[in-house]
């Protein structure tokens, strides 16, 4: 008889393993596949030899600043940028492995461009780029967000320090308050998916789904049109309430969750406490 249950119990357990075992699994996936987890790049002969001795030591900080930036998290290396070959340290530099060296001011747009392809046409179509082509009074690219130390985008870019520079602060004000609630949303919506993250639950679609929206929201900004950025407000809108609906079920399911467990639990205690008991209970 004990063995009957013991051999239950067992079963239980094991079935309660593999419960547990996805939870894990899952926590794993999610945990493992957030951009920030991924590795640096490999050691490189242009990052090696510009952070040496033998590099001038006004050039010196770039190295350091490229490995605090957004882009080296991302695996966008020095030769990303300016072309070359970082495994061979002889040619590195030559303009036969595609070196391009510095850019100039007026071709930084599309040097950046060449990546960040939806970007550099609402810029090349806005008040900043027409200013920039026709006199290079406009700012470009590194103007707003640097060349070596570039961070993850925020709407704190815009400020009176930056934004003062060439015109007055109004215009910009108007911007940054258009944008603020939406952008507000979204800094809330990125949280939440990383606590549920955190939590085990498979958020990367979601998780994919608030990027796309977010990188499109930002896109936005360099139209520096004020007018267009009002109208497109009520969409972006729409689209965060959908996936707001979406992350509010899966906190409730997560509460469903933890409140399972519990039950489990007590139903091994339960089955614990019966086994003492019975086998406590004096033998014929
Ligand atoms: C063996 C050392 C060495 C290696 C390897 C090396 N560099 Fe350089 N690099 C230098 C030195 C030294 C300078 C400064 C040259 C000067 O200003 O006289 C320089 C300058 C530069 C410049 C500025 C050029 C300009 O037009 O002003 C860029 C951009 C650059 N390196 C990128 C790279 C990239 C990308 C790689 C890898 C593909 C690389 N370097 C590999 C030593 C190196
Ligand atoms: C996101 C693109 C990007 C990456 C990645 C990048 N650079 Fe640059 N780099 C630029 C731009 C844009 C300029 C020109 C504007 C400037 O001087 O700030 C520049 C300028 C330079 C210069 C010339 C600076 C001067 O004052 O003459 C050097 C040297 C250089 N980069 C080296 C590197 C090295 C080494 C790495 C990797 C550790 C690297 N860059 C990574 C965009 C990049
Ligand atoms: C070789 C491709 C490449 C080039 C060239 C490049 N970037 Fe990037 N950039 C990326 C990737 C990949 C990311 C990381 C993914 C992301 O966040 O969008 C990134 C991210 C960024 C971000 C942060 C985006 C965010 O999510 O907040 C900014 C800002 C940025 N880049 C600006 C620049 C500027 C300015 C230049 C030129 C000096 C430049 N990039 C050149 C590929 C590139
Ligand atoms: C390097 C100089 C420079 C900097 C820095 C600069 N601007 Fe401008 N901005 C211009 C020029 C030039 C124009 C076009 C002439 C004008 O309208 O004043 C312009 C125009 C504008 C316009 C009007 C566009 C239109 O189509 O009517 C807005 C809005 C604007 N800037 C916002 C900003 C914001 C926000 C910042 C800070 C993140 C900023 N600017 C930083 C030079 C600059
Ligand atoms: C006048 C300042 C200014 C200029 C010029 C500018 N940016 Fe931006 N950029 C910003 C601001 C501000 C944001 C953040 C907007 C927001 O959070 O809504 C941003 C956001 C971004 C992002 C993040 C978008 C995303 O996918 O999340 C990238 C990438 C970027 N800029 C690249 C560029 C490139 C490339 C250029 C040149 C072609 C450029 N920027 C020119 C101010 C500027």
């Amino acid at each position: 008889m004990i063995s009957r249950i013991l051999l239950a119990l067992a079963l239980l357990l094991s079935a309660a393993s593999v419960v547990f075992g996805d939870y894990r699994e899952e926590f794993e996936k999610g945990f493992l596949t957030k951009t920030w987890s991924g590795e640096q790049p490999a050691e490189n002969f242009c990052i090696e030899c510009h952070s040496s001795d033998a590099m001038k030591p006004e050039l010196l900080t770039i190295a350091e600043e490229w490995k605090a930036s957004w882009h080296a998290r991302h695996k966008i290396a020095c030769h990303d940028c300016h072309g070359g070959d970082p495994k061979d340290a002889a040619l590195a530099m030559s303009p036969h492995r595609g070196f391009v060296g510095k850019p100039t001011p007026a071709e930084v747009p599309d040097f950046c461009g060449k990546c960040h392809l939806g970007i550099v046409k609402q810029y090349w179509d806005s008040g900043h780029g027409k200013a920039f082509r026709a006199s290079g009074k406009g700012p470009n690219c590194t103007t707003c967000h640097g060349s070596h130390n570039i961070q993850k985008a925020h709407i704190d870019i815009i400020n009176e320090q930056l934004c003062t520079k060439c015109h007055t602060y109004d215009r910009a004000r108007t911007m940054k308050q258009a944008l603020f609630l939406t952008e507000k949303k979204i800094g809330e919506l990125e949280k939440e998916i990383d606590r549920l993250k955190s939590e085990g639950v498979f958020v990367d679609d979601d998780a994919k789904n608030l990027f796309s929206i977010q990188a499109e929201f930002r896109t936005l900004f360099h139209s520096i049109d004020v007018d267009l950025i009002k109208n497109r407000t009520d969409e972006f809108s729409a689209r965060i309430s959908a996936l707001e609906g979406r992350i509010r079920n899966l906190f409730r399911e997560l509460a469903y969750r933890r409140n399972f467990s519990a039950f489990i639990l007590l139903v091994f205690a339960g089955l614990g406490a019966t086994l003492y008991l019975f086998s406590k209970t004096p033998k014929e």
